[in-house]
């Protein structure tokens, strides 16, 4: 609410300027209430790994096939499903109390207009939803004997589902009655955001996690699910999605572990420690003779969906130095992020232009290195409040503003800059690609081995 009354104050906005309000947040996250709607205990997130028991228990029950069928997604411990059953067999007394669910950004909606509503995006992170039908899936809840009540109507993004009330109008500056949409998830909204509204549009978008996300008019399912398959925020469309665990995430391990140099010189000059890693990174070739790096220091979702993968710098010799290292890095990430790419164009999907956001945006170097990696222009946007913007289009739509989210992102989306890939450094990156792909199917077995070391040794 104090946000909400920040923002009107320092921006000036009239409230009657505002059509609607639009949310997004992020994926997964499992918001508990009880019967006076109160928050039962914190929300267990995205990010949360405690649920391999729990995803192995419904891989079991429900089956991989019956998986893909009923909610287009395998059983990963970041969804909200397996947060939902290690409630129940952790914390009974909690379960016990659960009279509604919310994802993260359905519990605001719920403060500013009293409504419950979720929307086909978010609810599909769930692994709840039968994706194909936008609806709940029956089969899903009965086999993981789930009640079907505590899950919130569902309605398309740009729909209307509720209106801030008058207390909430008093509290935050907003006028009592502003129309707020479904809203999306953050990644659904990001790619909105992005113009990424159409098929031929791909997303991709580097935080801590890095997300390749590809739209398409009809229901497209990997038949590994290495990638997931959610549902967009434009209706009726759907989107593939690959997710790197740690993509800026490993920028950042390695700026903490290698760059102390950089973040030093950040505090006395200002400038920031990953643009001075960037240009380090510029002075090794491309391919950082034969320095691969695997980005998977937190496990892996897409391609490997294996939380016992583990980071790898693989080839160092003599001739390395740190440029080496953090180019390694940033080709590393890159490739991962590729992976997701390969799997979108196997399943026909056009890959025509890729638009980038968050880190991998900012920089030309990462950028280009993109382009070159991808084998695909790479564009970015004027705006770079990412979700945030998307959700605003997606209240333009549901507040009559444009006809549709096509139509918005067209108007509002300009492109600020392009990359093109150079056709030299595609063929050689091409070549280590091959190499970077190779590598995880070989340490497959080491890691589990490891990791069960690690288990077994634990605190002594
Ligand atoms: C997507 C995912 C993350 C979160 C981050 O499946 O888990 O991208 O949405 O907020």
């Amino acid at each position: 609410m104090e946000s909400i009354r920040k923002v009107l104050r320092d921006s000036g906005v009239k409230s009657e300027a505002i059509a609607g309000v639009g949310l997004s947040g992020q994926m997964h996250s499992s918001v508990f209430l009880d019967d006076g709607d109160r928050v039962i205990r914190p929300a267990i997130l995205w990010n949360d790994g405690r649920t391999t028991p729990q995803c192995r228990w419904i891989t079991e029950r429900v089956g991989e096939e019956n998986l893909r069928r009923w909610v287009a997604n395998p059983a990963l411990e970041g969804f909200t499903a397996p947060k939902v059953i290690w409630l129940r067999e952790n914390e009974p007394e909690n379960y016990r109390k659960v009279r509604t669910l919310f994802l993260a950004k359905d519990y605001i909606r719920f403060r500013l207009t009293g409504e419950k509503a979720t929307e086909y995006s978010d609810a599909a992170g769930t692994i709840l939803l039968d994706v194909r039908n936008r609806r709940w899936s029956e089969e899903m809840l009965e086999a993981l004997e789930l009640p079907k009540d505590i899950f919130p109507p569902l309605y398309e993004s740009v729909d209307v589902c509720g209106r801030v009330t008058k207390e909430v109008g008093e509290l935050t500056g907003l006028a009592p009655g502003t129309p707020v949409v479904g809203g999306g998830a953050d990644n659904a909204c990001g790619a909105t955001g992005a113009g990424v509204v159409r098929e031929g549009r791909v997303l991709s978008s580097v935080g801590t996690s890095g997300t390749v996300v590809a739209p398409s008019e009809t229901v497209q399912v990997d038949p590994g699910m290495r990638a997931h398959t959610f549902c967009h925020s434009v209706p009726g469309m759907w989107y593939v999605m690959g997710v790197v665990l740690s993509a800026g995430g490993s920028l950042r391990w390695f700026r903490d572990v290698v760059g102390q140099l950089e973040v030093m010189a950040e505090e006395l000059t200002g400038v920031d420690a990953y643009d001075l890693l960037t240009k380090e990174a510029e002075r090794a070739e491309p391919g950082s003779e034969g320095l691969i790096f695997l980005p998977y220091i937190t496990g892996e979702r897409t391609p490997h969906r294996d939380a016992d993968a583990r980071g790898v710098l693989f080839g160092l010799s003599a001739r390395h130095g740190r440029a080496h290292m953090v180019r390694a890095v940033l080709e590393g990430i890159t490739f991962a992020m590729r992976d997701s790419l390969e799997i979108i164009r196997e399943l026909g999907i056009r890959v025509e232009e890729i638009r980038a956001t968050g880190g991998g945006a900012k920089s030309p170097f990462w950028r280009q290195l993109q382009a070159d990696i991808y084998g695909a222009p790479v564009h970015t946007s004027t705006n770079t409040e990412g979700p945030a913007f998307g959700a605003a289009l997606i209240a333009g739509v549901g507040a009559g503003l444009f006809s549709d989210l096509a139509e918005a992102a067209d108007e509002l989306v300009h492109i600020a800059t392009a990359a093109e890939p150079d056709p030299e450094r595609t063929k050689l990156y091409d070549e280590f690609y091959e190499v970077f792909r190779s590598l995880y199917p070989a340490l497959r077995e080491r890691f589990k081995e490891t990791a069960e070391l690690v288990r077994k040794f634990a605190g002594r």
